[in-house]
């Protein structure tokens, strides 16, 4: 039996497919590589090209394929994008995710773990974030997410599949072996973003605001690297196949980095000065996001093996310095 990875030629569906099949298992990978790369997939998994709104494709693949479990990562993850494009984000984010239900309900395939974020939670009331905590998103992004929680929830119920989300806080980092990264296109997180200075491509990182109610003033961030996100879907779909409940779970270090703390430590990795400068506040930025990961623990045993920076960044580094074009040569 395989397992089908949905949008695993992106940043974290193919650092999961890497560890799926370095744990094993067969994968199927289906991405329509509209921000994915076919470089990113994985030799042995077998491809197809296709789009999540495509019923029929679907079908095809699940009646092609034994597939007895699915990991969702196919949508949009821009912020500031889903504030001006909005209708975009509800078309690839739920209208895609609703074909896919279709189509999974249609062919009998009942579990499936799927990417969601820390955005469902808004302005958090307190810190570490619990996953009982209000959900009140600040951005469009966040707003489907949460929104595809609820499909599935109502979905699951209905149709007897069970699903587990996964609230991510801030993915970061590259595969150990240097093969993968991140690759984004444009680039709009931190820690790229910086990389680019000592790779020479940008003179200066922004700091966008130093007057938030935090030590240093600047927006404090949960880094969790990507080798453990991957991890905690194939922990997330051991715990389906043992027949545990539909759930939804935080997944971070549960250590707040600021932006200043992010940028020096990434001195401190690359050996550059990286000038750094402060610039306006972005806007739905909320001051702090942390994760109590303890749900994720305790249920489905999952314990970040990078657990500081330095190394988290130090893979990032590996991968940019070696890539500065990503999967462009
Ligand atoms: N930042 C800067 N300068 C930059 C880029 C970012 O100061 O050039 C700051 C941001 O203002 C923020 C922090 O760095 O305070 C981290 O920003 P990122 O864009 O790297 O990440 P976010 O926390 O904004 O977003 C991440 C994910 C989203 C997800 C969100 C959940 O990338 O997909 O966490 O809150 F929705």
């Amino acid at each position: 039996m395989a397992i089908l990875v949905l949008g695993g030629a992106g940043y974290i569906g193919s650092h999961t497919v890497y560890q799926l099949i370095d744990s094993g298992r067969d994968v199927v990978v289906v991405d329509n590589l509209a921000t994915g790369h076919r470089e990113a997939v994985h030799p042995k998994a077998r491809f197809y090209q296709g789009d999540l709104h495509d019923r029929a494709f679907l079908d095809s693949i699940f009646q092609k394929e034994k597939i007895d479990g699915v990991i969702h990562f196919a949508a949009y993850s821009l912020v500031g994008e889903s504030m001006t494009n909005p209708l975009k984000y509800y078309d690839n984010n739920l209208c895609g995710t609703k074909v896919l239900l279709e189509s999974m309900v249609a062919n009998g395939v009942d579990r499936i773990v799927f990417s969601s974020t820390a955005a469902t939670y808004g302005e958090p009331k307190h810190v570490p974030i619990l996953e009982t905590d209000v959900t009140v998103p600040t951005n469009c992004y966040g707003e489907t997410k949460l929104s595809m929680e609820k499909m599935f929830k109502w979905t699951a119920q209905a149709h007897g599949l069970r699903y587990v989300s996964l609230r991510y806080f801030n993915a970061s980092g590259a595969h150990a072996s240097g093969a993968i990264g991140e690759a984004h296109c444009p680039e709009s997180h931190l820690i790229p973003l910086i990389l680019q200075v000592p790779n020479g491509q940008r003179e200066k990182i922004m700091i966008f605001g130093d007057d938030y109610p935090t030590t240093d003033g600047t927006c404090v961030r949960d880094y969790i690297h990507v080798t453990d996100l991957a991890q905690a879907h194939i922990l997330a779909l051991e715990y389906l196949n043992h027949g545990g409940q539909s759930d939804i779970f935080n997944l971070g270090n549960g250590v707040g980095f600021s932006v200043k703390e992010v940028i020096e430590t990434a001195r401190k990795v690359t050996g550059h000065p990286i000038p750094a400068e402060i610039a306006a506040r972005r806007v739905g930025d909320p001051a702090q996001l942390i994760a109590s990961s303890e749900k994720a623990n305790s249920i489905l045993g999952w314990k970040p093996e990078y657990n500081d920076l330095e190394t988290i960044i130090a893979t990032a580094w590996r991968w940019h310095h070696t890539h500065p074009n990503g999967f462009q040569v």
